[in-house]
């Protein structure tokens, strides 16, 4: 299904996904909000695709943010639905059961920065910038970045950056841990491209207990967490996938893993 705001390439097993608004420095709409969400659905269903790269149009922006044009008239219960809709598009991203890779190559603001933070990897160019400057508009963060960034980052970031709205550069957003990686610009696509090829040879099935134990059971206490750990361990003894990677390395050769 083609969307008009959201571009999908696949390549091998790894799906891209583009915010196409470029104008407007691909600044979320409601339209492209539902339209992320059914893309993302669509990866999450297709046994095909391994990995998502996230990515925005042109040079100047992965996003900009939520489309102000667009809260500018909004009533509070539309806000609250607007709202509401960003949070699930974030949390199908964060679990969706593949990894996600967003590649960020400009602005990464409000909305954009907190699309970023549900994406499990954070690729990022020299020249990226990530900010929560909803406070300048006399608005709170409402995509999840309050919550995400205080569990990337710490509070104190967290505070620093949602209480300024002062943009910071790739660098202090890697000090931060924010992002995972920080690469030359012209060295942004080959990079994402790599990572990406990396995480759809690997064994699917690890991968989705990883992003499990670590993202649900990290939102739990220890004893929880360290329970979605082993449940999750003992899980892999039941796929090919295991017995395939154990006996690769056994053999001395490359493991090929196919979801099973
Ligand atoms: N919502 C709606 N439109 C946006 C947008 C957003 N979040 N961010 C940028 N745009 C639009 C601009 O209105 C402009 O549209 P126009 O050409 O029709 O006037 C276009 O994208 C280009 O942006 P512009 O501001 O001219 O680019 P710039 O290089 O001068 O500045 C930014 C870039 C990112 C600093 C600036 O666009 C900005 O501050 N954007 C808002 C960031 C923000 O507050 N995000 C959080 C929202 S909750």
């Amino acid at each position: 299904m083609a969307f008009r705001n959201v571009l999908v390439a696949d390549r091998g097993a790894v799906r891209t996904l583009t915010v196409n608004r470029p104008d407007k420095l691909n600044a979320l709409n409601r339209e492209t909000l539902g339209e992320l969400t059914l893309a993302f659905a669509q990866a999450a269903q297709d046994d095909a695709v391994r990995a998502v790269v996230l990515a925005g149009a042109g040079d100047k922006a992965f996003v900009a943010g939520a489309d102000i044009s667009e809260m500018n008239g909004l009533t509070p219960a539309q806000a609250q639905a607007f709202s509401r809709a960003g949070q699930r598009l974030m949390t199908s991203i964060e679990r969706l059961g593949k990894p996600v890779v967003a590649r960020i190559q400009g602005f990464a603001l409000g909305g954009g920065m907190e699309l970023a933070m549900a994406c499990h990897l954070r690729i990022a160019s020299e020249k990226a910038r990530f900010g929560q400057p909803e406070v300048n508009l006399g608005l709170i963060p409402g995509f999840g970045g309050t919550q995400r960034l205080a569990r990337l980052a710490g509070r104190a970031a967290a505070l620093e950056l949602c209480l300024l709205g002062t943009p910071i550069d790739a660098a202090r957003a890697a000090v931060l841990g924010v992002v995972t990686r920080v690469v030359a610009p012209e060295a942004l696509d080959e990079t994402v491209a790599q990572v990406a090829d990396q995480l759809a040879a690997s064994a699917p099935l690890a991968m989705a207990g990883i992003l499990n134990a670590v993202l649900q059971g990290g939102e739990a206490g220890i004893d929880v967490g360290l329970e979605f750990e082993t449940q999750g361990f003992a899980l892999a003894f039941a796929t090919d996938d295991m017995r395939e990677g154990t006996g690769a390395f056994l053999e001395k050769r490359k493991a090929t893993f196919h979801g099973r």
